[in-house]
């Protein structure tokens, strides 16, 4: 099973130099009867036309004499209510008794396995579902900045939405997307659109609205202290939480990141604090103690809110607040704004 990164170069360009690196390796030890899955999440075509002719390198055929499939990997880390094993399996092969192997191996460990006809759905499908949310939240960080204008609630709008009971499925906005699968993997399909000439505007469209993000949120923080008669330089901002999603200690694309750039190019003094990440080096940081800073800093922001801060203490302690999550909806104080 190959599991390798699958990142983007420079020019956003797919980056499958671990996978050619690995598979270059494989296909000297590989031998005959063996089964080979790839499960980094990439673009169709990766598994039949990228993967198999290095691996043919060893001398034997794919598909007669071994197996070949792609199996997308769906884990979300730092979740506990669905596992490997209770979140069903997709898996494509590259023929018929490449699919069933492959199907064998994982019902081992997967309650369900979905077989698909090809490596190339598997492929697809698995980017279909990120990119799903990329424009889901593109669309719902969109309605905030147009809240935020309009002066509505969008937390209230979105509780509302959400009482639906079909045909509307709940996504929060937020400082912005991070991670390594969500920014990245919808240009693994742009690109190769373009191959094809093909020009993926959804895909394109909410990286543009998700990149933004925390851009708009440094100016909210930049109008959220001018309200306090206070301009951002000179003022001791304090982050709450910075890695990309709660529960994890994740930097990788975190939005937190751009805001404190943003920030400091404005000449504000940051702190920040999260329990998942000691320090952050490349910007000079390290967690400050909560209960130290967060009486000290003219303002406080929550970017990503760790389910073991307690925020309400943090509004109570705080000279002011802004909220980038929505974990404070429930609480009404003249210190406090949301997104
Ligand atoms: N982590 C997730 O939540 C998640 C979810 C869905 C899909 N994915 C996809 O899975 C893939 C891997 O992601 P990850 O989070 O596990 O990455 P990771 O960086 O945590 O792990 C990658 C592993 O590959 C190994 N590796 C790197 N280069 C290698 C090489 N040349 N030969 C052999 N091994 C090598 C590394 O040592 C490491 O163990 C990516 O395509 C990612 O998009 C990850």
């Amino acid at each position: 099973m190959i599991c390798v990164p699958t990142p983007l170069a420079n020019h956003r360009e797919p980056d499958l130099s671990y996978l050619v690196d690995a598979a270059t390796k494989l296909s000297r030890v590989l031998h005959e009867g063996r089964l080979v899955v790839l499960e980094s999440t990439t673009f169709p075509g990766t598994t039949r036309e990228r993967l198999l002719p290095i691996l043919e390198e060893s001398g034997l055929a794919a598909g007669r004499e071994f197996n070949l499939a792609y199996s997308p990997e769906r884990i979300d880390p730092g979740r506990t209510d669905h596992t490997i094993r209770t979140t069903p399996k997709v898996v494509g092969g590259l023929t018929e008794d490449c699919l069933r192997r492959a199907a064998a191996l994982y019902r081992l460990i997967c309650d369900e396995v979905v077989e698909v006809s090809s490596p190339e759905v598997a492929e697809l499908s698995k980017l279909l579902e990120n990119i799903f949310r990329s424009v889901n939240i593109a669309l719902v960080n969109e309605m905030a900045q147009l809240c935020d204008r309009m002066g509505i609630d969008i937390w209230e709008v979105v509780d509302a939405a959400g009482t639906k009971p079909f045909g509307f499925m709940r996504f929060d906005p937020g400082p912005g997307m991070g991670g390594h699968c969500l920014p990245v993997d919808p240009f693994y399909l742009a690109f190769k659109a373009r191959e094809h000439d093909f020009y993926t505007e959804f895909i394109e469209l909410a990286g543009k609205l998700n990149q933004a993000q925390p851009k708009f949120c440094v100016e909210k923080i930049e109008r959220t202290l001018n309200e306090d008669r206070k301009p951002v330089k000179g003022s001791r901002v304090l982050l709450l939480g910075v890695a990309y999603k709660a529960g994890v200690g994740d930097l990788r694309e975190a939005p937190a990141l751009k805001i404190i750039r943003g920030l400091r190019e404005l000449g504000a003094e940051i702190a920040y604090h999260d329990p998942h990440v000691p320090e952050l080096p490349e910007l000079s940081l390290v967690s400050s103690e909560l209960a130290d800073e967060v009486g000290r800093a003219d303002l406080v922001c929550i970017v990503t809110a760790h389910p073991d801060v307690d925020h309400e203490r943090v509004v109570r302690e705080a000279k002011l607040v802004l909220d980038l999550r929505g974990v404070t909806r429930a609480i009404r104080a003249p210190n406090l704004v949301r997104l």
